[in-house]
């Protein structure tokens, strides 16, 4: 039998692309060698949301007093916290397999590889013994941890000193002094959660500030609120080694140490691309990831990438829209890959979201742009519901046509706000056009319109 695609890897992704290819018609084999969900579903986006969730009901209960809710002795009990997030993550597998079986989508768990293909030109992929023949191919085999050869990490992470989110979203006991080896996404939702479940942690970040891209007084903004909260960063530190107990660093001329009784590493994420066969077809891989166009087509005919594989933005919302994307091109149907409108959430405790470009870049696109921030306390929600906080929002428009062309949020409900924000940077929306549409009252995305209207008039003819 030959199938219409093989798809490599059951993350987002594989699973998303599998679900349309099989909704529309075609014939699909889905391969997965580990548990259907991939890194999203069961090391990542799910388990850590599920655990900062808990985070969060503790931290409010701790601050009720100020609300009217008194709750004395508040713990979080790490071991339930742990037991419920495997039953959501199983829940939200077993739906997975559920759509595979609606869909058509012939799964089969194990490893595959491509071995070449038919005198036809169709694809063969291996799995154990079994050879299994399509006529397209769609990698989507995700990412790993990065691990780099610092002296002592893989030693450590051997014995169990060092972790990486797999093992930190199962541990069963929160460490007492938690070091964190870099200050990005994985590290400060960690250091949100362990932080509030009682872990003395320290962040050890190479740059001078957390959160990466972030948009630098957002970034500000939430390195304070974690230093209120006890959290000790060190910054502008490379770690340079690691022995039983102990991170080494160097910042400057100097080499400092922190004791520890656990690591997480969160020092990025890289595709994986290892023992899948790809030189026996031709895929070109170019600095560790495989390079996809506009439609997710790699240099082989028939052959697609998408999700953390190709490396573009290692996002499961994004994996999900490549998906759609290559499925919809090989279907015939008009569709085309953008990145520049593809919102990003950090869980934190508070909450940040942006999607578009920073005043930075803009500008380095040869953009005038214009900026406008407003406190979120400008919203009668926010401040019914927060207590003295420093909640912002920053919209930056393009300075001639008045386009908005990036928001950037920090605070509560920045996660579920951002999504209107990417509609109107993806629609290429202008300031006037924002204006009119009517925000529900009270909430705290009132603060996006609101922001409108401190911009210039100027636009509107
Ligand atoms: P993956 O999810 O990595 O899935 C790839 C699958 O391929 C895996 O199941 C793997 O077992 C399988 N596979 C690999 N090789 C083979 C083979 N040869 N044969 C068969 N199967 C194979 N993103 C967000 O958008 N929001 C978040 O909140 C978020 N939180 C995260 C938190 C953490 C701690 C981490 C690590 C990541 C998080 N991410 C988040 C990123 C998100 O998990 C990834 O972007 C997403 O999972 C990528 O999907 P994918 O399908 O490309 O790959
Ligand atoms: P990251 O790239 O976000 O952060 C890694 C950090 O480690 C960087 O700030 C880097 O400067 C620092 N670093 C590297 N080497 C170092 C060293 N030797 N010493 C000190 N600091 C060092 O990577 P992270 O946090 O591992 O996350 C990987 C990816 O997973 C993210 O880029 C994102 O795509 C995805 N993710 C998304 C989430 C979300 O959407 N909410 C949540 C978690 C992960």
């Amino acid at each position: 039998m030959i199938y219409d695609l093989i798809i490599i890897g059951g993350g987002p992704g594989g699973y998303h692309a599998a679900e349309r290819a099989g909704h529309a018609g075609l014939n699909v084999l889905l391969i997965e060698k580990s548990s259907l969900g991939g890194v999203c579903l069961n090391e990542g986006c799910i388990p850590s949301k599920s655990l900062l969730y808990s985070a969060k009901i503790a931290d409010n209960a701790r601050a009720g007093k100020r609300f009217g809710v008194v709750a004395e002795n508040v713990t979080l009990d790490h071991k339930t916290v742990i037991s419920r997030k495997n039953r959501v993550v199983k829940a939200l597998i077993s739906g997975v397999f559920m759509k595979m079986k609606q869909n058509n989508v012939t799964v089969v768990m194990g490893e595959g590889m491509i071995t070449g293909r038919t005198s036809d030109g169709f694809f063969n992929v291996k799995v154990q013994d079994v050879v299994y023949t399509s006529r397209k191919l769609l990698i989507a085999t995700g990412s790993v941890s990065s691990m780099p050869p610092i002296p002592g990490l893989d030693k450590g992470y051997q014995n169990g000193f060092v972790l990486t989110n797999r093992e930190i979203l199962d541990i069963q006991h929160v460490p007492e002094r938690l070091a964190i080896i870099g200050g990005g996404v994985i590290g400060m939702e960690m250091a949100s959660y362990f932080n509030s479940a009682g872990s003395k942690v320290t962040v050890i970040e190479m740059l001078d500030h957390i959160g990466g891209f972030l948009d630098g007084e957002i970034s500000s903004i939430l390195y304070s609120n974690y230093k209120k909260k006890g959290i000790d960063f060190i910054l502008s530190a490379k770690v340079t080694s690691i022995k039983d107990g102990e991170v080494t660093y160097e910042t400057g001329e100097e080499t400092k140490s922190v004791q520890a009784d656990k690591v997480l590493a969160s020092i990025g994420r890289k595709p994986y691309v290892d023992n899948l066969g790809l030189e026996t077809v031709g895929v070109e891989v170019h600095n560790g990831r495989i390079k996809t166009d506009e439609f997710l087509r790699t240099n082989v005919p028939g052959i697609y990438a998408c999700g953390d594989v190709n490396g573009i933005m290692m996002l499961a919302h994004t994996a999900c829209r490549e998906a759609e994307v290559c499925i919809n091109h090989i279907l015939g149907k008009q569709d085309k890959m953008r990145y520049h409108a593809i919102p990003s959430v950090i869980y934190t405790s508070p909450e940040v979201a942006f999607v578009g470009d920073t005043a930075e870049s803009a500008a380095e696109k040869g953009l005038e742009v214009e900026t406008v921030k407003l406190p979120l306390a400008y919203c009668g929600r926010y401040v019914a519901e927060n207590v003295g906080g420093d909640g912002i929002v920053k919209i930056i428009t393009d300075k001639r046509e008045g386009v908005v062309l990036g928001v950037h949020m920090i605070g509560s409900y920045a996660s579920e706000i951002i999504y209107g924000a990417a509609i109107m940077v993806e629609n290429r929306m202008r300031v006037e056009d924002v204006r009119q549409i009517v925000f529900p009252h009270p909430t705290v995305c009132e603060v996006i319109k609101e922001a409108m209207f401190e911009f210039r008039d100027c636009y509107s003819g």
